[in-house]
C-alpha cells in the first residue's frame, strides 16, 4: 500500500515517542503503510565527541541555546531531495509559533507529503536557524512545555488522522469538533437508561431529519456556552440562527450550566506564574 505521508521528527528524546507511535491510531496507520514515521536523534548531527548540541547565549542570561551547526547539518540531510516526497514542510515547535488549529492541521495534511517536525528545547534554537531553516513555527497553546516533543506528537496526530485511510471510517473526521467550525454534537450509546440517566428520546425515534436538527442545535448550544468566539466566526444558516434564538430563550428560562472560563482560582494557589507561590511549586512536590 502507498505511503501517504512521511513524518520525520528531529528530537533529543526519541524514546518519548515510542509508546505513542506503537499504540495509537498512528501506530495502526504506520503498520498499514499509510504513514512513515522516522525518529531522528539530534545529537547524531553533532560532530564533537560528546555530541554537544547547545551552548550559552551571546549577551548572557539564563539557559542554553541550540546551536546552528548540528541543526543545519540535520536538516540538510533530512531535506535532501527525495523524489517520493517533493512537498516537504519543516515545522519548528515552539511557544512563539503560529497557534495550531484544525485549519492548520488541514493545510499541512493537504499541502505536505512530508513533514519534518523539529522539537526545540532549552531557550530555543539560534535565531539564524529560525530564519533560514523553517517553513513554519507552530505553538500548540499559550503555555510553556519543557520541550517540543509533546507538541510534535499533537501535530503528528492531528495531521495524520486527516489523511485518507488513516481513520477506520473516513466519514468520522468530517463531522467531529472543529471540522465544521463548531463543536461536535453529544453522543450516546446503550443502555437506554443508565442510573436514571436517559438517552434523549429524539435519538430513539428513527426520524433522521429530526435527529440531525437536534444534533446541530446541541452542537450550537455547547459551542455558544464554552466558545462563543467560534460562533462569531462560523457561517450560520437561517436554521442555525433560529436555533440560537431558541437556545437563548431556553437559557434565560433555565439558568446556565458551567460556562467558559472554568472555576475561579483559589487564593494562594498561584505559583511559577509570578504570583504568591505559597504551595511550593514543582520543587515542593
Ligand atoms: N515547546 C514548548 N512549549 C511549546 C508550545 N506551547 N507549543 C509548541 N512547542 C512548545
Amino acid at each position: 500500500m502507498r505511503v501517504r505521508m512521511q513524518i520525520d521528527i528531529l528530537t533529543l528524546f526519541p524514546e518519548m515517542f515510542e509508546g505513542f507511535l506503537v499504540h495509537s491510531i498512528l501506530g495502526r496507520a504506520r503498520e498499514a503503510g499509510r504513514l512513515g514515521i522516522r525518529l531522528v536523534q539530534w545529537r547524531d548531527y553533532a560532530l564533537d565527541k560528546h555530541h554537544v548540541v547547545d551552548d550559552a547565549p551571546y549577551g548572557g542570561g539564563a539557559g542554553m541555546v541550540l546551536k546552528c551547526e548540528p541543526l543545519f547539518r540535520a536538516l540538510e540531510d533530512l531535506r535532501a531531495p527525495d523524489e517520493t516526497f517533493p512537498q516537504t514542510q519543516v515545522v519548528y515547535l515552539s511557544p512563539q509559533g503560529q497557534p495550531f488549529s484544525q485549519a492548520v492541521a488541514c493545510e499541512l495534511a493537504r499541502d505536505a507529503r512530508r513533514l519534518i517536525l523539529v522539537c526545540g528545547h532549552y531557550e530555543g534554537v539560534d535565531q539564524r536557524a529560525c530564519e533560514t531553516l523553517f517553513d513554519r513555527e507552530i505553538s500548540i497553546g499559550d503555555y510553556v512545555l519543557t520541550g517540543g516533543e509533546l507538541a510534535a506528537a499533537v501535530v503528528a496526530d492531528a495531521v495524520a488522522r486527516l489523511l485518507p485511510g488513516v481513520l477506520g471510517n473516513d466519514e468520522s473526521a468530517l463531522h467531529e469538533s472543529h471540522m465544521t467550525g463548531i463543536f461536535d454534537h453529544p453522543h450516546y450509546t446503550r443502555p437506554e437508561v443508565f442510573r436514571d440517566l436517559a438517552v434523549p428520546p429524539i435519538l430513539l425515534g428513527g426520524h433522521h431529519a429530526k435527529i440531525e436538527a437536534w444534533r446541530r442545535k446541541e452542537a450550537l448550544r455547547k459551542t455558544l456556552r464554552v466558545r462563543p468566539d467560534l460562533i462569531e466566526k462560523v457561517e450560520l444558516s437561517k436554521a442555525d440562527r433560529k436555533m440560537l434564538a431558541e437556545i437563548a430563550r431556553e437559557a434565560a428560562g433555565e439558568g446556565q450550566g458551567p460556562v467558559a472560563g472554568g472555576t475561579p482560582e483559589a487564593p494562594g494557589e498561584r505559583d511559577r506564574c509570578g504570583q504568591s507561590g505559597e504551595t511550593g511549586g514543582i520543587e515542593g512536590l
